[in-house]
């Protein structure tokens, strides 16, 4: 399972990139929104970081096909990595169908059920992006709802990846790569707590006390 970062901040994607495990970044309006730019000029310093090596999510904001379409061919033009959001909906579905084939990938975002993912794939989307903290936020399972999308790609030859958004610990990425998602996006916060682990800190320092009774030449 690959993994994303769910941010729109450059310090931390530079981080997270120079550890060598990043494959996207990943945008949506709430997390553009924090950064306080202009969301064209947010998305290029994005793909100037990282736009070799990794895909770059940004959202489209329109409420119908037209202008999602619109957009999404705007948004294409800064950079070739750049993969368009669009939030599941009828027109959103239309929108997706509409780019299939154009050369601009997809991805179906805001999806809260297996029958969402369904329609997604069908439309043409390239990913599909559920949203697993925010169901367990809300008491349901996150986790049946990635479960269930990938034994229904598996067992249909659906190509389209299953990137889980709404990361909010550890355990969800390990969860989500046992149930076979393609992907999580991950906020910097949760990439940190992945590295971590008391025995590693408490082996460490210990490595380190010990060194200082080595003879030194
Ligand atoms: O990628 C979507 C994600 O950013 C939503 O996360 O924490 O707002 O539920 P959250």
């Amino acid at each position: 399972m690959k993994i994303f970062i769910d941010t729109a901040n450059v310090k931390e994607i530079k981080e997270v990139y120079e550890m060598g495990v990043l494959g996207g970044v990943t945008t949506n309006p709430s997390i553009i929104a924090k950064e306080g730019k202009v969301f064209e000029d947010a998305v290029k310093e994005i793909t100037e970081i990282v736009g070799n090596d990794c895909l770059i999510f940004a959202e489209v904001i329109s409420l119908e096909a037209d202008g999602m379409v619109k957009e999404a061919k705007e948004l294409s033009k800064i950079h070739p990595n750049i993969i368009i959001k669009i939030p599941m909906c009828k027109e959103g579905l239309k929108a997706v169908s509409r780019l299939k084939g154009t050369g601009i990938k997809t991805t179906c975002t805001l999806v809260f059920s297996a029958a969402q993912a369904l329609l997604a794939a069908r439309a043409g989307a390239s990913y599909v992006a559920p949203f697993m903290g925010r169901l367990d936020d809300i008491g349901s399972d996150g986790l049946i709802l990635i479960s269930d999308i990938a034994d229904i790609f598996a067992m249909h030859d659906i190509k389209t990846e299953i990137i889980v958004a709404s990361t909010r610990g550890p355990m969800h990425i390990i969860d989500a790569a046992k149930a076979g998602a393609d992907i999580a996006t991950v906020p910097y916060k949760v990439i940190m707590q992945m590295c971590e682990h008391p025995l590693t800190t408490n082996g460490l320092a210990k490595f380190m006390k010990d060194w200082e009774s080595v003879p030194k030449k």
